[in-house]
């Protein structure tokens, strides 16, 4: 029995949810570390081509795929997929979609409970004080907190309600109200950092270091973290696109929706650079330990500014709200093959897959307490080495998310008929012009050759990249 589907309140509605799933933590922590790994401006620029020459035209897919079937990933490809060539195989890619989802979300929740914990103690007053003695704070995060396992789980837990909280009360009533109060906030605190770090000493620097390229010291590996970069951040690649864009109105306009998408989130990665360089620079900063420096450093040179621990847990609550409507994205993909597919209702779905995933990210929340090597924590970097944890992001960014996305744009591109493409994308945006085959050649060329070349270099020349 298929039962009624949400949908959007309007092509707003649609825009801030999706915002809100691309902007997260991807952003505002994996981007500055990765853009500062790879010197900068250089790789600014070449992230921003990655995600007009790739992201774009596959978030332009995942929506068409998903409105046009209005289902979730796996019945969205059984629906459009059964008579083409490829036939019914085609559920699979929907279901290495859910598969991808219930495991970032599992490990995402754990790092968002982390955000939960320093809003709490910012609230308390806790944290500036901790923050003025670096020692104190940097032992309190690795051997307190972190080795903590009643207090990962917990935190963990807590974030999961949170996201099964919102995704429970349906698309309008929940995801879309949420993100419509969190993503204006968001826009205003990272607005008021960003005019803040103006004021910092560091600024000059940063702004040369963020947008003046050298390509001389950019090595060929960057192009594949740009592009891995870019599927992470944009939500790409596991059906978060595709079920949200499964419940957009027909008189929304795929190709501006999807325009103003990529712009936000792009725009949020590199006003998160102009905020962290500005610091890292006023304060001379060593960067090698991506996850650490925003729990650890971060707090202790913020709190020595003027208004320091106000902006120290404004910043934080940004961080937690960014992560809240991604968490949020991907519980959707889960709970809705559960709805869609297996015809539970939106509520029992909800909660119980959550239960399940919140179980299962306990893996990954013991795994930092466990692991010996915790002063090295480097979660998103080269030489992860916090077991699960960092192997499920490992897994999930490097793996997951590009095959399905090359598995996305070879879908539309070459097995969905132009016609019907080109039906979608004029579908509440009029006429197409140039941008309806543009869309489609991507597709077919672009978006394909520049992944492939991604996956082929990582198995077959042993190229290591993230
Ligand atoms: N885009 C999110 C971020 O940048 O933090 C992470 C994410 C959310 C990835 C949802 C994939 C997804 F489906």
């Amino acid at each position: 029995m298929q039962q009624e589907r949400g949908q959007w309140s309007g092509r707003l509605g649609f825009i801030l949810a999706a915002a809100g799933s691309a902007i997260g933590l991807g952003n505002l922590w994996k981007f500055p570390y990765v853009t500062h790994q790879n010197e900068g401006g250089a790789f600014v620029l070449i992230y921003i081509a990655a995600v007009v020459l790739v992201g774009f035209p596959i978030m332009a897919a995942e929506v068409i795929v998903g409105r046009r079937a209005r289902r979730s990933p796996v019945g969205a490809f059984l629906k459009l997929g059964t008579d083409r060539p490829g036939g019914r195989l085609w559920a699979g890619l929907g279901f290495l979609g859910v598969t991808a989802g219930f495991i970032i979300l599992s490990y995402y929740s754990v790092v968002a409970g982390w955000t939960l914990h320093y809003v709490l103690m910012s609230i308390q007053g806790e944290l500036a004080v901790l923050a003025r003695d670096a020692t104190a704070l940097q032992d309190h995060f690795l051997n307190e907190f972190l080795a903590s396992g009643p207090k990962q789980i917990g935190y963990h837990l807590v974030f999961m309600a949170a996201t099964v909280s919102a995704v429970f009360f349906g698309v309008k009533k929940g995801i879309e109200r949420v993100a419509k109060v969190l993503m204006p906030l968001l826009f205003a605190i990272i607005l008021f950092l960003v005019i803040y770090s103006t004021t910092t000493s560091g600024f000059g620097d940063a702004m040369r270091f963020l947008f003046r390229p050298n390509f001389g010291d950019l090595e060929a590996s960057s192009i594949l973290e740009a592009v891995g970069q870019a599927f992470f951040s944009l939500s790409l690649g596991m059906g978060a696109m595709l079920t949200y864009g499964s419940y957009m109105q027909r008189k929304s306009s795929i190709p501006r929706s999807v325009t103003e998408i990529c712009i936000l989130d792009s725009m949020m990665g590199i006003l998160a650079c102009v905020i962290m360089f500005s610091i890292i620079f006023t304060f001379d900063l060593e960067i090698t330990q991506s996850a650490t420096i925003l729990f650890t450093t971060l707090p202790t040179v913020l709190v020595q500014l003027p208004l320091g621990s106000i902006v120290l847990g404004l910043f934080f609550v940004l961080v937690a709200f960014a992560a809240l409507t991604s968490t949020v994205s991907l519980m959707e993909v889960v709970s809705s093959y559960a709805i869609d597919e297996l015809g539970w209702n939106r509520r029992f779905a909800t909660v119980a897959m959550g239960v399940v995933i919140g179980a299962f990210g306990i893996l990954s929340a013991l795994s930092l307490g466990a692991s010996e090597t915790l002063s090295r924590l480097n979660l998103f970097g080269k030489d992860s080495t916090v077991g699960l944890f960092s192997s499920f992001d490992y897994l999930a960014a490097n793996w997951l998310l590009p095959v399905g996305g090359l598995l996305v744009a070879i879908f539309v591109g070459w097995i969905m008929a132009a016609r019907d493409i080109e039906d979608e994308l004029a579908e509440g945006h009029g006429r197409l012009g140039w941008i309806g085959p543009l869309i489609r050649q991507s597709l077919r060329y672009v978006a394909p050759l520049a992944v492939g070349a991604i996956l082929f270099s990582i198995i077959f020349l042993g190229a290591e990249y993230q």
